[in-house]
């Protein structure tokens, strides 16, 4: 290969890797995706065969290393050096006006221009950035002696691995996990027999020290930067450093607020007290900073925390309450789980009524009985959580809860396997594990059939209508109208939506299917990677390990749902049914362009650069911002520059923009 070759490889690379960190800071910072996830991943495919045929080309920060690291035995310690300090508190409104007066006597002013943050309830780390590129990054430790955990802090998309500047700094936030994201990852959990996490805290610090950066990239971990280590950038108020962080593309919080006075602070304190079930992370409290940065630094810090800064605290949403019963419930996977039965009380906005104990060492470790007063919360703000049994309120008239042997549904014998948390009842016939496959199976993420609810799925089940989910393709309205409580228009939508169902692409039916460890993620990848279902169940473990992102767990899973006898019967009742059993190639365009890149040089009169580029998309062909062999078009406005002298080198065409026209089918 000459020197001219390796240069358009290199061009199409560096291309490739500009346009995946682009539109990764659009999905996983702005929140405002540019393309669906199957052009990202069309593109990072084509930068990941580059990088396998030129290994010499491969750099830290091509989005490809985000979960490249190697396990690790350790962590290496990193020396903080400016220690990460700690905050003091405030607990009410007069501690925090003392703040205030403390402040104004220092410093001699009347007023000061305060800077009001959320207090994202996550952990604190370090983020070195050198010329632009990310480098190295630390746990808080001890304040002064952190974790080297950059290969973990590299998995998340919100950390940009490349700034827009050559800028160098470190910069210093919270890791967190949204309050959704931690209550779908303790279900899944929970079903897989694992152990629950309290909160999203825990959560995310158990998922920051994994030795295995490939562990961590799984868990929905994102961030929010807020404050500076060493730098030597000139800047004059912590809210103008918010605002240069942004422009660095770094994710910071948008609720950030100037306070010219102590008053405007209470109220944005008391605002976000009000306000703070309707965020989607939990915050648990708010950060004040005095904004001069010069001032702070003239107010400096006691060996423990900053005197220019205080946390003001929201008190816990915490009730009291007692456990009338406990029940077990039997998931789709036959994970029994105990519910304790709550005295209802409101708490953090809701009734609650039930608490999920987890399983057995939960129930064990915590020492809950029926009749027990205990103290609950929301974990992350949904979850209906038992935190501590109110001892002293025993009466002595407390049932010891046992799990039970058999399973309450079936009558088999229930077991616990090595390594698990959970009990299990094994047997793949059990009624109730059937109705929680069918109300998996139509749920709105799955198959979406409207009218399938727990009650619905519980009757047909028990008046043996259906005895596995490839039944309900042959259900008739005459079947349904028979049914206690069923009216004739429920029946018909019923069958309608079932009907309807069937078109549905593979990716959700694969998800229905309920294959252990097959979320909805791993089912698109899937019925994206093997197009029908009757290529994914020929696929062997090697076969399925290299799809990105799927790992042995979930291969060897698919692999072994596919050898069940089951699983044929199932397959072959919804194949007689006409259920769609392949993943249309989605395409949002005419097709026209499809495969074609385009680049643009010089200003175009009819249409800006995002319309021109859009109208390409959109036809299904792709925009690059520089010239390669690969280019196929270069279009030439006014003034085109160099980059049409370089197409004319590599022998691209040249079009001009009625040419360009031309091809879009607009005159
Ligand atoms: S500033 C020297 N700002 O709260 C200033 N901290 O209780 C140090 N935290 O260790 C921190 N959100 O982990 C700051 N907007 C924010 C924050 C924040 C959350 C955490 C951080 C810190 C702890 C102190």
């Amino acid at each position: 290969m000459n020197n001219k070759e390796l240069d358009v490889v290199q061009n199409r690379i560096y291309d490739l890797r500009s346009e995946l960190d682009k539109h990764n800071y659009y999905y996983h910072v702005l929140d405002q995706p540019l393309v669906d996830d199957h052009y990202y991943d069309l593109l990072l495919k084509e930068l990941l065969e580059l990088e396998a045929a030129y290994p010499e080309l491969i750099e830290p920060s091509s989005p490809t290393q985000r979960i490249g690291a190697k396990p690790l035995t350790a962590f290496d310690s990193i020396d903080h050096k400016v220690p990460m300090l700690g905050l003091d508190n405030a607990f009410n409104e007069k501690e925090l006006e003392d703040f205030n007066l403390r402040l104004l006597k220092m410093s001699g002013f009347e007023e000061l221009e305060y800077f009001c943050e959320l207090k994202i309830d996550g952990l604190a780390v370090s983020l070195q950035y050198d010329n632009g590129l990310f480098i190295k990054g630390a746990t808080r430790g001890d304040g002064y002696r952190g974790e080297d955990i950059t290969g973990n802090l590299k998995t998340i998309r919100q950390v940009p691995l490349k700034l827009p500047e050559t800028a160098s700094f470190e910069v210093r936030g919270e890791v967190y996990i949204n309050k959704r994201d931690f209550a779908s990852l303790n279900k899944e959990r929970e079903e897989d027999g694992l152990q629950i996490f309290a909160n999203p805290r825990n959560a995310a610090a158990g998922s920051l020290r994994q030795l295995d950066p490939r562990l961590t990239a799984k868990r929905p971990l994102r961030i929010f930067l807020y404050g500076l280590g060493e730098h030597s950038l000139e800047l004059s108020r912590q809210s103008d450093l918010l605002d240069y962080l942004q422009d660095m593309q770094l994710p910071v919080n948008p609720e950030r607020r100037i306070c010219s006075s102590v008053q405007d602070v209470l109220s944005y304190c008391r605002h976000w007290e009000e306000k703070k079930r309707e965020l989607e992370y939990e915050i648990d409290g708010v950060v004040v900073k005095v904004n001069d940065l010069s001032l702070q630094k003239k107010l400096g810090s006691t060996a423990r925390s900053p005197r220019w800064a205080i946390a003001y605290k929201y008190p816990p949403e915490e009730k009291m309450t007692k456990i009338i019963d406990i029940r077990v419930n039997i998931g789709r996977t036959g994970a029994i789980t105990p519910v304790a039965i709550l005295g209802p009380v409101n708490i953090s906005g809701s009734t609650v009524q039930r608490a999920s104990l987890h399983n057995e060492d939960f129930i064990l470790e915590k020492d809950i009985m029926i009749g027990d007063s205990v103290i609950i919360h929301k974990a992350g703000e949904i979850i209906p959580e038992i935190l501590r049994v109110v001892k002293e309120k025993r009466s002595g008239k407390e049932a010891k809860f046992n799990m039970p042997e058999k399973c309450p549904s079936c009558g088999s014998d229930t077991v616990r396997l090595s390594g698990e948390a959970a009990r299990r009842c094994l047997n793949p016939a059990c009624p109730a594990q059937l109705v929680e496959k069918l109300v998996h199976f139509s749920s709105r993420r799955a198959m979406d059939i409207e009218g399938l609810g727990p009650a619905m799925a519980e009757l047909l089940y028990n008046n043996r209508l259906v005895h596995s989910v490839g039944d309900l393709y042959y259900l008739t309205v005459e079947q349904l109208i028979e049914l206690p409580r069923v009216a004739e228009k429920s029946a018909v939508n019923l069958v309608e939506a079932i009907e309807k169902s069937k078109n549905n692409p593979l990716r959700r039916l694969l998800f229905g299917l309920g294959v252990r460890f097959v979320g909805e993620k791993a089912a698109r990848l899937l019925a994206e990677h093997f197009g029908t279902l009757i290529n994914l169940a020929r696929a062997t473990e090697e076969d399925l390990e290299q799809v990105e992102e799927i790992g042995p767990k979930i291969a060897e899973a698919v692999v072994q749902y596919f050898t069940l006898p089951e699983t044929n019967t199932l397959l072959e009742k919804m194949k007689s049914a006409g259920v769609c059993f392949e993943e249309p190639v989605t395409r949002n365009n005419t097709g026209l362009l499809d495969g074609k890149t385009f680049v643009f040089s010089g200003a175009l009169d009819s249409y800006t650069r995002d319309e021109a580029a859009s109208l390409v998309e959109d036809r299904g062909g792709r925009v690059s911002s520089s010239v390669s062999k690969n280019t196929d078009y270069l279009v030439s406005g006014t003034d085109p520059g160099s980059k049409f002298n370089k197409a004319k080198n590599l022998g691209v065409e040249t079009i001009s923009e009625a040419e360009f026209k031309d091809l879009l089918g607009q005159f």
